[in-house]
């Protein structure tokens, strides 16, 4: 029988929640379709960070290495301030393991009430986000602190390398799509370096790629575009920062960003990829029993179809479909329902 070796990293807050509903969906759905797993839980997390001064081991990512995926909750509390945590963790696996894809579904589902104006079906698109370089660096300075004189600099960094494959992978992704579509971010007009840099790319990357549209528009009004008209996209990529905020954004006009997934991938497969549930620790509902679990389920049958095993994967999306057309009571309080974590994770397993 086929056995998957996964690193699994719950870290802080609702991640400990999540966590281990997304682990009981894949032993359920691994216990249907033949294969299994064998996990390997780390314990790195702010709680760690507290007690020996490091959100990791010194020798962390290589433990991480030898691992078919890494399956990953929600990293940062309060008590540690959040550039410390996120790069302590997220940020250094994101970029020494090479995931410098991040790749984020967008999809309304059947039984869900929009704050947009949309039926079911009709938003269906990815964001396709740089994961290892552009506008999140370490690069820059800050003098004469706490002064009236006080300067701060932070570079960005826009490689041709880094810049080709993410725009490479959108069109490659875009192309095995119903709808070949590419629209990218940008902000060429305020940005005077970095942007119109990423626009000649993205011109000669498409016109490598004639079967596959593409379209441009400002980071500003493409904002707008996706609450005004979210069915018109198919694939939407950005640089780290645009990504990062238009993958919050589009969840949001879905519903609740308490249901969405993400995979941090190596397209390569040199290193493992790794699976999470965009949204946060939730520190403010922490420990309540409450967190939508639908996000963590829904990036384990993104790491399955990662994996080869698409037909489990869509197994588990048409489970969390059923469950969420349902019996409107089983929700979490974010989709207005009056479940737990643990009833609307329990419908999932059972509706598989
Ligand atoms: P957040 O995503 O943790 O929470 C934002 C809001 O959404 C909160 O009101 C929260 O209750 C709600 N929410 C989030 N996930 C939910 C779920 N599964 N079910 C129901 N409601 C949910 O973002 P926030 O508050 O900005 O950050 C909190 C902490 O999480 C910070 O330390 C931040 O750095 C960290 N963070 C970590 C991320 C990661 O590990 N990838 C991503 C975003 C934030
Ligand atoms: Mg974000």
């Amino acid at each position: 029988m086929q056995q998957f070796t996964i690193a699994v990293i719950p870290g802080d807050g609702i991640g400990n929640e999540v966590v281990p509903e997304g682990l009981r969906v894949l032993e359920r759905i691994g216990s249907i379709f033949g294969f299994t797993f064998r996990f390997q839980h780390f314990d790195w997390s702010c709680e760690l960070y507290k007690n020996s001064g490091r959100m990791m081991p010194e020798d962390g990512i290589a433990r991480l290495r030898d691992h078919d995926a890494i399956f990953f909750g929600a990293v940062g509390f309060p008590g540690v301030p959040d550039h410390i945590s996120l790069w302590g963790l997220l940020i250094p696996i994101r970029r020494e393991l090479d995931q410098y894809v991040n790749l984020r579904p967008v999809r309304l589902f059947p039984g869900v009430v929009a704050p947009v104006r949309a039926e079911a079906g009709e938003i269906d698109f990815w964001v396709v986000r740089e994961n290892s370089e552009g506008e999140y660096s370490q690069i820059g300075g800050r003098l004469f602190a706490g002064t009236a004189d006080e300067v701060v600099v932070q570079e960005s960094v826009f490689t041709r390398r880094g810049t080709d494959r993410i725009l490479r992978y959108a069109f490659e992704f875009a192309g095995r799509l119903e709808r070949k579509h590419v629209t990218s971010a940008t902000k060429s007009n305020g940005l005077f370096y970095s942007m119109p840099f990423w626009d000649e790319r993205f011109a000669a990357m498409a016109a490598e790629y004639p079967d596959v549209q593409a379209d441009q528009y400002h980071i500003d009004i493409l904002a707008a575009r996706f609450v005004m008209s979210p069915q018109r996209f198919s694939v939407v990529v950005g640089s780290n920062l645009f990504g990062d905020i238009l993958s919050d954004l589009g969840p949001g006009v879905t519903g609740t960003i308490g249901i969405a997934p993400s995979g941090n991938i190596n397209p390569e497969r040199v290193y493992p990829s790794m699976f999470e549930p965009v949204h946060g620790s939730a520190p403010d509902i922490a420990g309540k029993g409450i967190a939508n679990p639908i996000g963590q389920i829904w990036s384990a049958a993104m790491m399955l179809e990662h994996l080869g095993q698409a037909e489990a994967a869509a197994a588990i999306m048409s489970a969390i479909e059923r469950v969420v057309a349902g019996d409107r009571n089983l929700l979490t309080p974010d989709m207005g329902g009056k479940g737990t974590t643990r009833s609307l994770a329990d419908a999932i397993v059972n509706a598989l």
